[in-house]
């Protein structure tokens, strides 16, 4: 390698980067260290079994969808589902019956679906094979997984939970419930997003005796590279090996800056950090305090707008912006002194709060003084999200694509949640509402023009 990454990465990342050699086990067929270092995690999460990956959670979304599911059957997963929901249900050939989340409209934040619109949809649904859930969101809310288990196992149904978010639940009393602990038959974990995993280590846990775990790895097997690196396993057996020996004193830690911040944040006139009191609100059964979700609408600026301000003026990388929001992580490798920084940038921030007649004018202006945001109705199936993605199409101009169906995905990133999918009728206010997302500073992920100027359609409206 040439010197100007290797000295700068070391050699000891080089010296762990090996291929499947014999005594180095097979993370595809695993009957040695990987092994054991499955087992471990199993044990460290309560799982029977669980699974290291090293293409993200996505990868483990497309395995529970392809592990439980035939093509044509049914699954209800949220309508605010991470795109790799959307990849997975192209992928397994599977119809999606999507349940609205509960919108908190002032804070523009979706939050999780309700033990009731599970039942609901169940009763609406009795084909459906299996429940997807998102828990944590994006935003720190979890769902009553322990509720949504009774209901979704007394139907004869699988549970499947997307905590790619929550890799840090299942350590720590004061942390919502795990997927794990309530009983889910499969879920996932972005290890590499709150805890020591390195990017793209995740790892998919099952309990109970329902998910087929012949299936499930030969399905893996798919989904995964045969040339997985050592690096990514190594800091997964890590981070397991972090959590299950110092987890609790580590995330009391955290908890406790999380909490310091927060209140400190919610001192600043102008802004606003929700927190657990939110607890018992629809959608949110319980709330992962190490989510600094900061409100900046009273400043005058767009959530995209303070996170780009805090970036290049403060140096300060917040984990995502929406409209109203940036949300910031407090994790186990913070200290007083990257919290510190944090809030003495929001601080100046709000010192420099826009006066109205300094908002650009025009729909933005609006929503921001509105200070509420409507999101779109959940647009009219007209072909399973597979049919659409792998069929003919057409480009036609975006703004005159009102009542066609969709052959895309589109996705404002961040946080990922698709407004469009395969298969979509498309509609005046998901026009109106994308526009307006481009124009306040989101980018579009999965349209092959980003801009939106073009949208690719099926051929016959
Ligand atoms: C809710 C949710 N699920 C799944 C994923 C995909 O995870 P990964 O990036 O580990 O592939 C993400 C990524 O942001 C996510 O937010």
């Amino acid at each position: 390698m040439h010197r100007r990454l290797r000295d700068y990465i070391g050699d000891n990342v080089l010296k762990i980067d090996l291929t499947q050699i014999r005594g180095l086990d097979d993370l595809n067929q695993p009957e040695g260290p990987i092994q054991e270092a499955h087992e471990l995690a199993a044990a460290a999460y309560g799982a029977n079994f669980s699974y290291f990956l090293v293409n993200g959670s996505t990868a483990g979304n497309q395995a529970m969808l392809m592990t439980a599911l035939r093509p044509g059957d049914s699954v209800l997963l949220p309508r605010n589902s991470h795109k790799s929901a959307t990849s997975a249900l192209i992928m397994s050939a599977t119809k999606p019956v999507y349940m609205p989340p509960e919108v908190d409209q002032e804070l523009h934040i979706d939050h999780c679906v309700t033990p009731a619109t599970v039942a609901a949809g169940l009763r609406a649904n009795p084909d459906a094979k299996a429940v997807f859930i998102t828990s944590p969101t994006y935003y720190g809310a979890t769902a009553d997984l322990a509720a949504i288990e009774e209901i979704v196992h007394a139907h004869g149904k699988l549970l499947m939970v997307d905590e790619a978010w929550g890799p840090h639940l299942h350590f720590h009393p004061e942390l919502p419930l795990s997927a794990t602990a309530a009983g889910a038959d499969v879920c996932v974990n972005s290890t590499h997003k709150l805890l020591a995993g390195m990017s793209q280590a995740s790892m998919l846990h099952t309990t109970g005796e329902r998910v087929d775990q012949g299936r499930l790895r030969s399905t893996l097997r798919l989904f995964q590279s045969t040339s997985p690196s050592l690096v990514l396993l190594a800091s997964l057996d890590v981070a397991r090996m972090q959590m299950a020996t110092e987890g609790r004193a580590l995330l009391s830690r955290t908890l406790q800056l999380a909490r310091e911040t927060r209140a400190a944040l919610n001192d600043i006139d102008g802004i606003y950090c929700m927190g657990s009191d939110h607890v018992g609100r629809p959608g949110v059964a319980g709330y992962d305090e190490t989510r600094i979700v900061i409100t900046v609408k009273r400043l005058g600026y767009t959530g995209y707008e303070a996170e780009e301000i805090l970036r290049t003026r403060y140096d300060v990388q917040v984990e995502l912006a929406d409209l109203f929001n940036v949300v910031a992580l407090v994790s186990i490798g913070d200290s007083a002194e990257t919290v510190g920084r944090l809030i003495a940038a929001v601080r100046e921030l709000a010192r420099a709060r826009r006066s109205a007649t300094d908002v650009p004018s025009g729909i933005l202006k609006d929503r921001l003084q509105a200070g509420s945001y409507q999101l779109p109705a959940i647009p009219e199936q007209v072909a399973t999200p597979r049919e659409a993605f792998l069929s003919d199409h057409v480009e036609i101009p975006f703004l005159e694509s009102a009542g066609r169906v969709c052959a895309e995905v589109v996705t404002p990133y961040p946080p990922g949640i698709p407004i469009l999918c395969p298969g979509e009728r498309i509609t005046n206010d998901i026009i109106e509402y994308l526009r307006l997302e481009l124009k306040a500073g989101s980018h579009m992920q999965g349209p092959v023009d980003t801009k939106l100027r073009t949208i690719r359609v099926l051929p016959s409206p």
